[in-house]
């Protein structure tokens, strides 16, 4: 039987993906300080890629101490790998808004998302760039719609008609994104038979809920994989 894509979620919007060609991608490199990251997740093993939707430390807090141990390439917006650079970070392969990388056989897309991107460096605010969600299509043809933080945008519609994703990670937590019921909606546009909701729960004041997001989307047919944290999906 040929291998199919695997992904665990590391708590919060930090997923590793296992490839159906075998790459692993770490998506949102949030670890070592994630409250809802299992400890025994917290070491990710090999990598070949990382992912960065946005600056927030809440994604990217640990994409330059991972890089350097784990040598993979980061894939990220120009401003966060020149922030990576300067920590002495090499691999990086910066990108912009519908541009397309290739990660072996997987192609990597950026895409739209509203919301910000900085982070705090020696009590300063450094600006990085726009943020990003991310179109995956694995090497069988699947195809993930990454969505990073964001509310929900009309142009989801057009995600769903261009890159027609299978799967989709979406907010749900509120507050910082959207919530329960804009996700739904999301889902909707996106047309995928599948979605797995992240950004929730991990600090109190991201009140959204799956249970909310299920019961809104469970009805339309849409298959609603809540997972814990440190489980694996197939
Ligand atoms: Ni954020
Ligand atoms: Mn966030």
């Amino acid at each position: 039987m040929p291998a199919s894509l695997a992904y665990t979620w590391l708590g919060h919007s930090t997923f590793l993906f296992q490839s159906p060609g075998g790459r692993r991608l770490l998506v949102e490199p949030w670890v070592a300080s994630n409250p809802a990251c299992p400890e025994h997740a917290r070491n990710v093993g090999a990598l070949d890629a990382i992912l960065i939707s946005h600056g927030h430390s809440d994604h990217a807090g640990d994409a330059a101490s991972i890089a350097r141990a784990t040598g993979a390439h980061v894939v990220a917006n120009y401003e966060i790998c020149l922030w990576l650079e300067a920590k002495g970070i090499v691999n990086t392969m910066p990108m912009g808004h519908g541009g397309t990388v290739q990660i072996g056989g997987i192609s990597v897309t950026m895409v739209n998302a509203v919301h910000g991107s900085s982070a705090i460096e020696s009590d300063r605010l450094v600006y990085l760039g726009q943020p990003a969600g991310y179109v995956l299509r694995f090497e069988d043809g699947l195809t993930a719609y990454f969505a990073g933080d964001t509310d929900l945008f009309g142009d989801m519609r057009l995600i769903g008609e261009i890159y027609k994703p299978d799967l989709a990670f979406l907010p749900i937590g509120d507050r910082f994104t959207m919530g329960p019921a804009a996700a739904a909606r999301a889902v909707g546009w996106l047309g995928v038979r599948q979605v797995v909701p992240m950004h929730y729960g991990t600090f109190p004041f991201l009140t959204g809920t799956p249970a909310e997001f299920r019961a809104l989307v469970e009805p339309t047919g849409v298959q609603v994989l809540e997972l814990r944290p440190g489980e694996t999906a197939r």
